[in-house]
């Protein structure tokens, strides 16, 4: 919940930021209270004193009612937070909202009609009452005027779908009040809608949204001293931000607030139909942009993986285990992904010769029936658990400045899941027998369970963990640093020995700056690796968008799992690849390791990549023809200095339009290069995993295997089309019908119009030269031949491109690959590919 957790800290604004945003010229001395006795009409608002807040009436967008309520005073679409009458919509706009002798704020139309009150308040007004709106957003209904009188009832008691800073979710146990969001039917409808989100204070408080009242649909676990157990990523403290979660005799309550600096964050927490999201208002932004958000995957739904099920999105699919000495109760169900029913215990406990099984890195499992003891140490806890039949789990209650305290479970163990990264020890008892450490090898083969131990250590990072943290550490550089701050952030340069042996072999590399990163740098920049944040997928993994300290903006590229390196080789090839430096070339920043991931850390580019221009109907016209010729000659030298100019020949095997990225003046820089050299087998010219995008291999890379510099020499053939016709090449291996690109490019060619291939959006334009068009077609089509010797090199293609003079050979048919039908014995390719009509069965294409 809090999640929304750690403090938006980009989302600060400074005080003369906030005045400038908000304070838009003072519209009439709009007051900011109501009197007894006075009242508010339809057309009135009242504005809070810093002008930040506005309480009236207003119309949902899509609705005719009219409903009493408060909004953002400086930012449009107008952003109700508050509404009071939610269940009784005002027809027309006769209502008024009054203050009556008594101390209740009454809703009410001329008729006498009431539509809301404010009452019953906990106390008696003895003096005139006063409501007033605050600048936090809170409109309170004081006894007498001043800061110091008693309060009435205020709204922040009454939260409708949306958490303001300094608001409280949860319970004052005293009277009874239970603070929780309910979320809007719809966004036209203001009216209480199917789901909350609040405080459950059965056993351990935790908080939890739920369907109807009732089903739990996520849970965010236990506060553990410093976050909710269910989300690790929280920051509980930082310069600007606080995140507060208060558990005594009187209160029960989660709050965020905003510290001291006199700052402000434009940020709300809202509860969205079944997700919590929190929005934040950028300095200078157009749009609330999306924060942070729950559920982030499957693994958040509660129980997803049933009773002493766990679940690990990291570990690949399916993501539900049991914990190690259960097995599925339904293996039938289990082995159809119906995980609902959980795990059995296969090993009865017996009491006296039990043990226990550390769990690491997971959310806590359901404390509505736990126990909890701050007061003792873990290992008392242990022995509590120990001495109890009834006991089946225990975990500290603490992890604030180390583990301390108890919890203990002794109902079922539920809605446990594994982080990639934080998350807490659960230590769940066993019989003894059922305990890793006694089980002799062959026992263990009979175990069908997931070893859910040795995933904690095998399987680091998936996307569970992750989510929050990179969104919520956005701009800190603008800020001051915390302690755990600093620590997340430091990035280690890769140590003077390794620096001075590719020192060695390059001679040059004196400006090399490649930066060792942390993980928790990377998560935290990309949010957790935030799908919000996904900027694509290519070949090798996908990218996300990130933010370093300072507001560096970067691409983050995760690796797809598959690379058998080891750490040094790894190191060493980012070392290479950061050394590949060329004017068209994406720069390599740095790399991260953490247990199985891969990370490399690239230049951001703003103006991503070429398809989402070339193949973009509104776009493509913001390219013009010499705009496309250059990005065509850019790209050639690019793959030039890859092929030849560089030391170390490298092949990019994944060249395509999605991996040309353009800076912000439109510049082409080839991204992705040497990281096939990173899977391990670019020594190798034959690869056992075929990676490349369809469309772009070569037949006998897509066939066989086989590649090398033509292959890429093929691929950059097939983007130079894309990027004259503006069309996709999907069809290469399509059967029929619809002619493919290179076959269509192939078809003008013979009849002698290969200008026609040009992009009409260009065309239309009217200024390009038809020789260009005419070159680069040549050439793309003798870089689409299918024997790979007749295709030229990039030396040859760059002069052939750059040189109007120059005489080209004709062209030969493009390689169209046919299918071989039932693969023949490994190793002979000897199967001619011929032209069209094939389907290509045995690829793995991305
Ligand atoms: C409000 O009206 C009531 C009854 O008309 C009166 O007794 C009371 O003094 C008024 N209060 C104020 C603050 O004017
Ligand atoms: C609201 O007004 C509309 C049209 O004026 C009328 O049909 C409807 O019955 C009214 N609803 C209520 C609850 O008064
Ligand atoms: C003020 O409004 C409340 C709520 O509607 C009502 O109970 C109370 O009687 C009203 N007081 C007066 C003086 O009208
Ligand atoms: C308010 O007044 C009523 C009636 O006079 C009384 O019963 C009640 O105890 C009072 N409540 C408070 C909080 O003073
Ligand atoms: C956060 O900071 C406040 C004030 O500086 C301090 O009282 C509190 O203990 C800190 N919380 C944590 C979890 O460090
Ligand atoms: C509970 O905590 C809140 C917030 O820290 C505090 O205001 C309140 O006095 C505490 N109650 C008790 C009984 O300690
Ligand atoms: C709810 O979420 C949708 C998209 O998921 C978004 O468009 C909408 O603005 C959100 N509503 C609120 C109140 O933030
Ligand atoms: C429980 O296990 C211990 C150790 O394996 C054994 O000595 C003891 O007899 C068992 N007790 C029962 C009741 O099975
Ligand atoms: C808590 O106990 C109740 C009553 O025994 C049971 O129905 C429920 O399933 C338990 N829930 C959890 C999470 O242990
Ligand atoms: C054992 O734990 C159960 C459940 O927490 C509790 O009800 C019971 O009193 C405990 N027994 C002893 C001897 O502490």
């Amino acid at each position: 919940m809090a999640a929304g957790g750690r403090p938006p800290l980009a989302l600060l604004l400074s005080l003369p930021l906030l005045v400038t945003l908000f304070s838009s010229p003072p519209a009439s001395a709009a007051d900011d209270t109501i009197a007894a006795n006075s009242s508010l009409a339809d057309d009135e608002t009242l504005v809070s004193a810093g002008g930040v807040f506005e309480l009236g009436f207003f119309t949902p967008a899509g609705s005719t009612a009219r409903f009493l309520g408060i909004w953002y005073r400086g930012i449009a679409p107008q952003t109700v937070v508050w509404v009071a009458n939610r269940d009784a919509p005002i027809n027309g706009t006769t209502a008024s909202l009054g203050l009556n002798a008594t101390g209740s704020l009454v809703l009410a139309d001329q008729s006498g009609r009431v539509f809301w009150s404010s009452a019953p308040s906990n106390a008696n007004a003895t003096g005139a009452p006063v409501a007033q709106l605050l600048d936090s957003g809170n409109f309170v209904l004081r006894d007498g005027g001043g800061a110091g009188a008693a309060v009435l009832w205020q709204s922040f008691d009454h939260p409708s779908d949306t958490l303001l800073p300094g608001m409280k979710l949860g319970w004052d146990l005293t009277t009874g009040l239970d603070r929780h969001l309910t979320t809007w039917r719809s966004p036209g409808d203001p009216s209480p809608g199917d789901y909350t989100f609040g405080i459950d204070i059965r056993g351990v408080p935790e908080g939890f949204i739920r369907y109807g009242g009732a089903a739990p649909v996520y849970r965010n676990g236990p506060w553990n001293g410093l976050q909710f157990s269910g989300e690790p990523e929280m920051e509980p403290n930082n310069s600007n931000f606080r995140f507060e979660f208060v558990a005594n005799v009187s209160d029960v309550y989660y709050t965020f607030l905003v510290d001291g600096g006199g700052g402000g964050v434009v940020s709300r927490f809202v509860l969205n139909q079944s997700s919590v999201q929190r929005y934040v208002w950028p300095p200078g932004g157009q749009a609330w942009s999306l924060y942070w958000s729950l559920p982030r995957d499957q693994c958040d739904r509660y129980a997803q993986c049933g009773v002493f099920g766990v679940c690990d999105t990291s570990s690949g699919s399916p993501a539900c285990g049991c914990v190690h000495g259960f097995t599925p109760a339904s293996p039938r169900d289990w082995a159809l992904r119906d995980s609902s029913a959980g795990c059995r215990r296969m090993t009865p406990l017996n009491c006296t010769g039990d043990g226990f099984l550390p769990l690491r890195e997971v959310k806590l499992p359901d404390t509505t029936n736990a126990t909890e003891d701050t007061t003792i140490t873990v290992d008392q806890c242990r022995q509590r658990c120990l001495a109890n039949c009834s006991c089946l789990a225990y975990s500290a209650s603490s992890i604030k400045g180390g583990d301390s305290g108890c919890i203990i479970w002794s109902s079922l163990l539920i809605d446990i899941r594994h982080f990639a990264y934080g998350g807490e020890d659960l230590y769940v008892r066993l019989a003894a027998s059922d305990l890793p450490s006694n089980g002799d090898g062959s026992r263990k083969k009979n175990i069908v369970v997931v070893v859910f131990v040795s995933l904690v250590v095998l399987v680091l990072f998936g996307f569970g963990g992750f989510f929050i943290w990179n969104k919520l550490f956005r701009n800190r550089g603008r800020f001051q640093s915390t302690q755990r701050f600093n620590s997340f952030d430091s990035s280690i340069p890769l140590t003077p020995v390794q620096d001075r042996k590719l020192e060695d072999e390059s001679g040059q590399n004196k400006d090399l700056n490649v930066t060792l990163f942390d993980m928790a740098t990377i998560a935290f920049s990309t949010n957790n690796f935030a799908t919000w944040n996904k900027l694509g997928e290519g070949g090798f993994g996908a990218v996300y968008k990130g933010e370093l300290e300072g507001g560096q903006t970067v691409a983050v590229k995760r690796l797809s799992k598959y690379s058998t390196q080891g750490l040094d080789e790894f190191k060493n090839e980012v070392m290479l690849i950061a050394k590949l430096q060329h004017v068209n070339l994406v720069r390599l920043l740095g790399c991260c390791i953490h247990g199985e991931e891969r990370i490399l850390v690239y230049e951001y580019m703003e103006n991503k990549s070429l398809d989402n221009f070339i193949f973009d109907k509104g776009r493509s016209a913001q390219l013009n023809w010499s705009k496309r010729f250059e990005i065509i000659l850019g790209i050639a030298r690019g793959l030039l200095y890859l092929h030849q100019d560089s030391r170390y020949k490298v092949i990019h095997r994944d060249l395509k339009a999605g991996n040309i990225l353009l800076d912000k003046d439109m510049n082409p820089k080839i991204s992705d290069f040497g990281v096939a050299r990173i899977f391990g087998d670019d020594t190798d010219s034959r690869t056992r995993k075929v990676v490349g995008t369809y469309g772009y291999m070569s037949p006998e890379y897509a066939m066989d295997g086989v590649f090398s510099v033509k292959s890429d020499v093929f691929s950059f053939g097939v983007l130079v089309l894309e990027v004259v016709s503006g069309r996709k090449n999907r069809g290469v291996y399509s059967s029929g019908e619809q002619a493919s690109l290179l076959s269509q490019a192939w078809r003008l060619w013979r009849e002698g119009s290969a200008v026609a291939l040009l992009d009409e959006a260009v065309a239309g334009a009217g200024a390009y030269r038809g020789s260009e068009v005419w070159r680069c077609v040549q050439v793309a089509l003798l870089c689409v031949q299918e024997r790979p010797d007749d295709r030229p090199h990039m030396s040859e293609v760059f002069l052939a491109l750059g040189n109007p003079g120059a005489v080209l050979p004709q062209p030969r048919h493009p390689g169209f690959c046919s299918d071989r039908g039932s693969t023949s014995t490994d190793g002979e390719w000897s199967s001619t590919c011929t032209v069209n009509d094939v389907t290509v069965t045995i690829v793995e294409g991305r």
